[in-house]
């Protein structure tokens, strides 16, 4: 089995991670030094947001050259003691590659503005401005650039032109720096809004759309700018320059609207599983994180992803552009260890944002403290991704030993906080972090839950939630009541036709619980996870 197929991916943002040369930014040395933590999680591999050089207007979301790490983050060298360092605890490494746009500061972009030079189509120039694409940061998504003397086309901001991939030589160019990577053995990439590559050659208008949100871009139907056939024609070229390397995954970001676009987002593996092997859904993302949610989310997306397609389901639930789980579910923690269940027992790849297993808490800055340009321009319509972004939370020292100096963003000291650091979750046996070790460890162990796709049982009071994973006699059920209620249920119902059922693992060891003539009585807000 290829190694991403059954993965626990751990997403750092390597800004607010660990810093280790007391600047106040998190950098590549220090989560070398925190490889043995993440080790200890069990997990299978690291993917890290982006550490290129760059003016750092979307914060490395903003490539200035592919080739070359960031000072900030540390140097080439550094890199490489981080990529052999992990590969020696036997843990991928993953980069974040930003390809739809680089920054405006990229050689490709500054010679481009030259109309003849061998760059020249590596943008998209326009004399007028063509249509009434808006940028995801807000404003028309095009600029006119006075020494050109033309428009051109940047789908976030203006310091991030979108790379032309229709035009022959940009693509080759493009897969050149993925090559580099591969070559230096970097096990795979996420790849930033891949669906968006492929513009319409005709660059027509967006049609309105009442939005999720009053923001400009999100009131248009994006079936111009995002989805294209040539995005699928340009993806499986590029999974092609992949498969030319062993086992090497790629994991696409996929930008949806509304409530989600579930089939849109399966659409990217290719149908003959030819373009990305891996797909983030963020339907969960943008709905409330209730039981029936959970429900039809994780039924569709097996359908879609199953086994029987040869396909792998990837879980997600947190990332660096989007509030924590644990906040959007009301900053309850029962709820998270609920929903900890929920992303880790699961058939594919499940990815875990840097500090869910502490259950770390986003909390929103003052305005004039925004850093993020997206809170700057459109609070308090949205407040930015600084509350996502804030360093993690390691010990009782200074910054909770995330560094010695003012940190970029300001730590998040609730009144829980001394709760929440891996130094005061290490040595309890029922903290969040213990829970994530031992749901990863059980995933790992019962062979089962990575050999077929999940069954659910529908039968069960509103709030429940029940699946399983049934192969050759060996069962794995998840048990989540996300009620404020207790609940009996029968094992006949939940697990019929598997023998010898025990309790594996609850959210909470504390809770008493026990299997009674058949039946388990399971208290509010409680997860359990049986096998036999
Ligand atoms: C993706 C990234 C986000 C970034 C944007 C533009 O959505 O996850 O952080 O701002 O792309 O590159
Ligand atoms: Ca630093």
């Amino acid at each position: 089995m290829p190694w991403f197929e059954n993965a626990v991916i751990y997403q750092i943002y390597p800004r607010s991670f660990k810093d280790s040369n007391g600047d106040g930014i998190g950098d590549l040395n220090g989560i070398t030094e925190k490889l043995p933590y993440i080790k200890s999680l069990g997990v299978d591999a690291i993917w890290l947001s982006p550490i290129y050089k760059s003016p750092m207007k979307d914060f490395g979301y903003d490539v200035e050259d592919y080739r070359a790490i960031d000072p900030i983050f540390g140097t080439m060298e550094d890199f490489d003691t981080l990529v052999s360092s992990a590969h020696k605890l036997g843990l991928k490494v993953m980069m974040d590659m930003v390809l739809n746009h680089s920054s405006d500061k990229h050689k490709w972009f500054q010679q481009s503005k030259l109309r003849d030079s061998k760059y020249s189509n590596f943008y998209i120039w326009r004399d007028k401005v063509p249509n009434n694409w808006k940028a995801c940061f807000g404003g028309s998504a095009w600029t006119y650039d006075p020494e050109r003397g033309q428009y051109y086309l940047h789908s976030f901001l203006k310091e991030q032109p979108d790379l032309n991939w229709h035009d022959e030589q940009c693509r080759q160019a493009i897969f050149d720096e993925v090559r580099y990577y591969l070559d230096k053995g970097v096990d795979g990439f996420r790849l930033d809004v891949i669906n968006a590559v492929g513009k319409d050659p005709e660059l027509r208008s967006n049609p309105f759309m009442f939005g999720e949100t009053p923001r400009p871009y999100d009131m248009q139907n994006h079936i111009y700018d995002r989805n294209t056939e040539y995005t699928h024609e340009y993806i499986r070229q590029l999974r092609k320059v992949i498969d030319q390397y062993d086992d090497r995954a790629l994991l696409g970001e996929i930008m949806i609207q509304g409530k989600g676009q579930m089939e849109q987002s399966a659409s990217y593996t290719g149908e003959n599983n030819d373009e990305l092997q891996l797909c983030f859904e963020f339907s969960l993302v943008k709905q409330r994180l209730k039981a029936s949610n959970l429900r039809k989310v994780a039924g569709k997306w097996y359908k879609l992803c199953s086994l029987e397609k040869g396909k792998t389901p990837c879980w997600v639930l947190s990332n660096h552009d989007v509030p924590r789980a644990i906040s959007r579910a009301g900053g309850k923690e029962p709820i998270a260890r609920l929903l900890a269940v929920y992303l880790l027992i699961q058939r594919g790849c499940s990815v875990v944002y840097f500090g869910e297993e502490l259950g770390m808490l986003s909390k929103d800055f003052p305005r004039k403290e925004i850093q993020d340009p997206l809170g700057k321009r459109y609070w308090p319509i949205h407040k930015g991704r600084d509350a996502e972004r804030r360093p993690m939370q390691w010990d009782f020292s200074e910054n909770m030993g995330f560094s010695t100096a003012k940190p970029w963003l300001e730590p998040n000291y609730t009144k829980r906080w001394h709760l929440l650091t891996v130094e005061s979750q290490e040595t309890d046996r029922d903290t969040m972090l213990a829970l994530y070790r031992a749901l990863i460890k059980l995933r790992k162990e019962r062979k089962e839950i990575s050999r077929c796709d999940a069954v659910f049982c529908d039968s069960l009071p509103r709030g429940m939630l029940s699946y399983r994973f049934v192969k050759d006699g060996k069962c794995t059920v998840v048990v989540l009541n996300m009620s404020s209620r207790w609940h009996r249920i029968s094992l006949s119902e939940i697990a019929p036709g598997c023998d010898g059922m025990e309790i594996a693992l609850k959210t909470y060891n504390k809770v008493n619980l026990s299997i009674e003539n058949g039946e388990i009585l399971v208290p509010p807000t409680l997860g359990v996870v049986l096998t036999n």
